[in-house]
């Protein structure tokens, strides 16, 4: 039995890209040649995961809507929920509870991106989880931005601590998570911290007191990449620019990972190349067929 349902987290006020986010959610913005939410989709994607649940910002809707609407045309199944404000990240569960009822979760942040050689195949290992919560670590150069975990041999996590000042860890936490159905009980109990949001660190400790909070890793082959900030934006797009202008294929195209997962024929193609039109993406996709 493997994790199903996969929650996007994608609201938030972005205000560190303002005047950018002023009419546009942040990730509706461009990294590269598609819209930063292409890059979490398809990450749930890869992990075989079909049912979404996407939390957007109230008033957004309609926006998401037009370039997602409701999955069918990619062999999968989206639903949206509005957040008031962005109350942390643990929210996602209370707004999902209906969504999870009584099964295990992933959450990935809307702003997270992935790329590597065996990510694949570390994602369809996470979704096997069956009890606990298991999160993804990457070594990072500047720890003190991030989530951070200290491990005991190479998968228990021991101690995790979010952006503290003194040097506590070089290992990362990222934005990707998996979950056991107990994830919105836990979630319920939590406290805003003092800086008024609920911690995803409060909901991994609950975990971690069971002795069940697990880690895998995105290892030194593959990229994590967070787009917190417009030089984020930046650095990711040349990211991506370098890989698809060098091999001549896309990260993240969700279309080709529905074909490729067999969620979609051919004819979906052809409806995807007539919804987006003529441009270089619906070039990359007659391509596929
Ligand atoms: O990127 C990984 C890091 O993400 C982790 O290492 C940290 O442990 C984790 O707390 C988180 O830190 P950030 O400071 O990057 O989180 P941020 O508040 O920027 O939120 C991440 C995304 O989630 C962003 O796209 C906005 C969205 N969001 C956030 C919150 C708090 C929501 O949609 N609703 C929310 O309530």
């Amino acid at each position: 039995k493997m994790i199903k349902k996969g929650i996007i987290l994608a609201g938030g006020h972005g205000t560190r890209m303002s005047p950018l986010t002023k009419a546009v959610n942040k990730q509706l913005l461009p990294i590269y040649d598609k819209p930063l939410i292409f890059y979490p989709l398809s990450i749930l994607m890869l992990s075989k995961i079909k049912e979404i649940l996407i939390i957007i910002n109230k008033g957004q809707l309609n926006q998401y809507r037009k370039i997602l609407p409701d999955g069918r045309n990619l062999g999968i199944k989206i639903i949206y929920k509005e957040q008031s404000y962005p109350k942390g990240l643990p929210d996602a569960f209370l707004l999902g509870e209906k969504f999870i009822g009584k099964d295990n979760v992933a959450l990935i942040l809307g702003d997270n991106f992935f790329y590597g050689q065996s990510l694949s195949k570390t994602l369809l290992d996470c979704v096997k989880l069956k009890k606990g919560a298991k999160v993804l670590l990457h070594k990072v150069s500047k720890p003190e931005l991030y989530g951070l975990a200290k491990v005991k041999g190479r998968n228990k996590i021991v101690s995790i601590k979010e952006k503290p000042k003194k040097y506590f860890s070089d290992l990362a936490i990222t934005g990707l998570y998996f979950f056991d159905k107990n994830v919105v009980k836990f979630s319920k109990q939590l406290k805003p911290s003092k800086r008024g949001e609920l911690e995803i660190t409060d909901l991994l400790n609950r975990y971690k007191k069971k002795q069940q909070l697990y880690a895998d890793y995105i290892g030194r082959g593959g990229a994590w990449l967070d787009t917190g900030s417009i030089e984020d934006f930046y650095k990711t797009s040349a990211f991506v620019s370098a890989i698809e202008n060098r091999q001549g294929f896309k990260i993240s195209c969700i279309e080709e990972i529905a074909l490729n997962n067999k969620w979609i024929s051919k004819k979906n193609i052809i409806e995807a190349i007539k919804f987006y039109g003529k441009c270089q993406y619906s070039d990359y996709l007659k391509k596929l067929i």
